[in-house]
């Protein structure tokens, strides 16, 4: 097999005039941590929404796995196993650990939310990461709520391969 898992061939995307992304390739390899370094305005944000599926492309190609794919919605992004960790991240309060982690991506069967799958799930995750906290506790409560966890946290729930 292969070990390139993601290739982003010649894209290209302009804002009205603004040219955003102009021939852009990148190559990501299995098992490797890949760095995106640019100035303000560089196009970094651009290709990350791309691959996210929050914005389509104007040419260029998006191949995983060997297969070109066209990345319709975030939701198609996260199914081919890509996740996406931005800046800023809201969390509610008033729901607990395990609803604010699996937020949007919560483990379903016949369209009902599984409580009691996701409250195991989240509780493996918090274990894994060595975090000591009660998935039916209120975030409002969590005295670690601030930091990066949370974005470590929601991005490792969704299993992804990058
Ligand atoms: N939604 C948008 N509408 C118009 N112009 C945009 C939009 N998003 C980004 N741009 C422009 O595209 C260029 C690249 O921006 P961006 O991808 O945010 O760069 P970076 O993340 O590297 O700072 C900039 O000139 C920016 O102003
Ligand atoms: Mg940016």
């Amino acid at each position: 097999m292969s070990d390139i898992q993601l290739e982003v061939r010649d894209i290209a995307k302009t804002f009205g005039a603004v040219v955003a992304l102009q021939s852009v390739s990148l190559t990501l390899r299995r098992g490797r941590v890949h760095t995106l370094l640019g100035e303000n305005g560089a196009g970094k944000s651009t290709l990350i929404k791309i691959l996210a599926g929050l914005y389509s492309p104007d040419r260029g190609a998006i191949v995983v796995d060997g297969h070109a794919v066209t990345i319709r919605n975030p939701a198609h992004a996260r199914a081919l196993g890509i996740a996406t960790v931005f800046q800023e991240l809201s969390l509610s309060n008033n729901m607990t650990v395990a609803e604010n982690i699996y937020a949007n991506h919560e483990p379903a069967r016949c369209g009902f939310i599984r409580n009691s799958q996701m409250v195991v799930d989240c509780r493996r995750l918090l274990a894994e990461l060595g975090i000591e906290a009660d998935p039916h506790q209120r975030v409002g409560r969590c005295h670690w709520r601030t930091g990066n966890w949370w974005k470590l946290l929601r991005r490792s729930a969704f299993q992804p391969r990058w």
